[in-house]
């Protein structure tokens, strides 16, 4: 019998850093009145978390027991998502570039990834939820109603990172930035656990030439298309 948390309908929007995933996902989230689980955010701030206490990627104890504890909380704002932990607001120690990259060790670990499945797989709730990532269709959330892969080219995909972290006041160089989103992306593609790759059943969006209102419109259009058809879409997890 499906229970509370996975009787919901999940819809999984994956990719690389730069395609709009995050967008997309607040933007069908808030059409659809659905929750949304930002998994990238948990893997940022339980990096910034190790960093900050000396906790190394190799130590899988110490990581496995702050995955476990950690209290993260997500509060909705004007700008965003901004990141709470322990009453200190660490927005912006966790959405830098060297935020992500820090994030992109720490997801390589085993231990962290089995120990945000339970956490993640929890906020599937009632009506629905939006969950962007790397791993939602694949892994975290297999049975999926809707799975999306957004990517564009890895030049478009530097610009608007480049555009984004300006627009909130982080120093960054256009170069540096192309380079790190490389190293990243190489990171997330060829680890061994949860790599980053589109699901066999998801369907593929190319956002290089499209504007952030098209590709809203082409996902909301699918999702619609796809709650249309009247397929069961209770969780099987
Ligand atoms: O999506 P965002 O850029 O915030 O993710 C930061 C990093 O966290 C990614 O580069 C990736 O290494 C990791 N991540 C992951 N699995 C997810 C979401 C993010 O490994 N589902």
């Amino acid at each position: 019998m499906p229970t509370v948390e996975n009787s919901a309908p999940v819809l999984a929007i994956d990719g690389p850093s730069g395609t709009g995933k995050g967008t997309i996902a607040g933007r069908v989230a808030g059409h659809l009145g659905w929750h949304t689980l930002d998994s990238g955010a948990l893997y940022r701030a339980i990096a910034y978390v190790a960093v900050e206490n000396d906790i190394t990627p190799d130590d899988t104890l110490e990581l496995e027991n702050l995955t476990r504890t950690i209290a993260v909380e997500f509060v909705h704002t004007a700008d965003g998502l901004n990141i709470w932990l322990d009453g200190r607001d660490i927005t912006d120690h966790v959405r830098s570039e060297s935020g992500g990259k820090r994030a992109s060790i720490y997801a390589k670990i085993p231990v962290v990834r089995d120990g945000l499945l339970s956490r993640q797989r929890q906020m599937r709730t009632a009506p629905g939820l939006v969950a962007d990532g790397r791993d939602m269709g694949t892994v975290v959330f297999p049975d999926a109603f809707l799975k999306v892969f957004l990517d564009a080219s890895a030049s478009v995909r530097a610009h608007r990172r480049y555009n984004q972290l300006k627009a909130k006041g982080f120093d960054v160089k256009l170069r540096a930035l192309e380079r790190e989103i490389a190293d990243r992306d190489a990171q997330d593609r060829s680890r061994t656990v949860s790599p980053l790759i589109p699901a066999g059943d998801a369907i593929v969006l190319d956002t290089s030439e499209k504007g952030i209102g098209q590709v809203f419109a082409e996902v909301r259009k699918l999702v619609e298309d796809r709650l249309a058809s009247g397929q069961d879409y209770l969780g099987q997890v």
